[in-house]
């Protein structure tokens, strides 16, 4: 189509468009995402703020007062540049973990925008990329912004990564991306598997792209990271958020932990003063808040039992004990579809996941959140008003 526009009194005119466009950022398709509050506030009629989120795995309470109070308090820095190496807050992590420094750490605006900068820095034209299937959508989007279509490995059936299938897909692969435990499955990769992987990649100079977002949920955290590895391990970066345990999501803080030639190198590529301000600061406090995780961890486990005991009671439902906040369920034998279930709940002001979007997988599975018992509550209340329980 031909743009016409007026400049002084004359038509211009110009070529579409799409045109002008690369091709490779030509056919991009947007991520389907949980969380999304107003579109389902629209559709239900229900106003946001009545809207009970099932769909985002974030901690319940929300963030730390005392990030809160932080991030208010650099509102009177505003007027100038925040740091953009986040210096500060890369101390912080730094410290948080003991065994780096602070050139192993890249902040990021969330850790999706580490995604991209890596697909970006490290994906050559014709590069292979592997991404098990089902896993998080945006590692997908980063490999084809880069221009490339990545390689599905799919998960076997009890949704793990099949070491031999992977391993063999992997060959001659530039980049694998791992979620550790993954979304929507709920599941830790084992640590065998994981270190297999690792080894097998860096034999064959493959980058390993590891994404520990909700690793934090897990109780067994500090054994099952795989930061105290990053020395042994030179192909391995490792991804964190702010967004999940910590509760900041609107704020955008993410971060990747890696050896310095990694680090050093998305550094230079990436955009500067990308994080805020507002969003440092509150990461700084709500890192060294050690008594809001502690009582946010307490809150996840014994809801976490609670919400298990009440789902089995569902015959139709379907599920594996998750290693993450959050269960992923397969309904199909009660006869509705994720998306009817999804509906049917939002209509009494409830919002889950319905997964279908996710590569891999049927329409009949649903991902839900631990929240709060009262809040929990509700949830299944809703669910007895919509599925029988046999
Ligand atoms: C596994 C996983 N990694 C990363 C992200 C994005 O996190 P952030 O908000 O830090 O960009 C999500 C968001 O849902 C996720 O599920």
């Amino acid at each position: 189509m031909e743009f016409r526009g007026r400049a002084e009194g004359k038509e211009e005119t110009m070529k579409p468009i799409e045109t002008l466009v690369r091709d490779n950022v030509k056919n991009l398709k947007p991520c389907v995402h949980g969380a999304e509050v107003l579109g389902a506030a629209e559709e239900s009629g229900f106003k946001p703020e009545a809207i009970l989120d099932f769909s985002s795995s974030v901690n319940p309470l929300g963030p730390s007062k005392k990030s809160l109070e932080a991030a208010k308090k650099a509102f009177s820095v505003i007027a100038a540049y925040p740091d953009s190496n986040s210096n500060e807050l890369r101390q912080v992590i730094a410290s948080h973990f003991g065994k780096i420094t602070k050139r192993n750490i890249i902040v990021g605006n969330g850790s999706t925008e580490l995604m991209y900068l890596f697909a970006e820095v490290f994906m050559k034209k014709g590069d292979k990329a592997l991404i098990p299937a089902p896993t998080f959508g945006e590692y997908e989007s980063a490999v084809c912004k880069t221009g490339e279509i990545p390689r599905f490995a799919k998960l076997n059936k009890d949704f793990q990564v099949e070491t031999a299938t992977f391993e063999r897909e992997m060959a001659g692969a530039k980049l694998v991306f791992l979620c550790n435990p993954n979304n929507p499955t709920s599941k830790l990769i084992p640590q065998e598997t994981l270190t297999d992987i690792i080894e097998k990649a860096l034999s064959q100079d493959t980058l390993v792209f590891l994404d520990e977002d909700f690793l934090e949920f897990v109780e067994e955290e500090k054994d099952l990271t795989m930061i105290g590895n990053i020395k042994k391990y030179p192909n391995l970066f490792i991804l964190r958020s702010f967004t999940k345990i910590f509760g900041l999501t609107g704020l955008r803080v993410g971060y990747g932990i890696a050896n310095p030639e990694i680090i050093d190198v998305l550094s230079c590529a990436k955009i500067p003063w990308n994080v805020n301000c507002l969003a440092q600061a509150a990461a700084v406090a709500a890192l060294k808040d050690e008594e809001h995780l502690q009582v946010t961890h307490a809150l996840i486990k014994k809801e976490k039992a609670w919400l298990q005991g009440e789902l089995s009671k569902f015959g139709s439902f379907k599920f594996s004990e998750p290693d993450a906040n959050f269960f992923f369920i397969n309904i199909q034998k009660s006869g509705l579809t994720a998306a009817e279930l999804k509906n049917k709940l939002l209509k009494q002001g409830i919002l889950i996941r319905d997964c279908t979007s996710f590569k891999g997988i049927d329409e009949f599975y649903v991902r839900i959140a631990v929240k709060t018992h009262v809040e929990n509550e509700r949830l299944i209340d809703a669910l007895r008003r919509t599925v029988k329980v046999v």
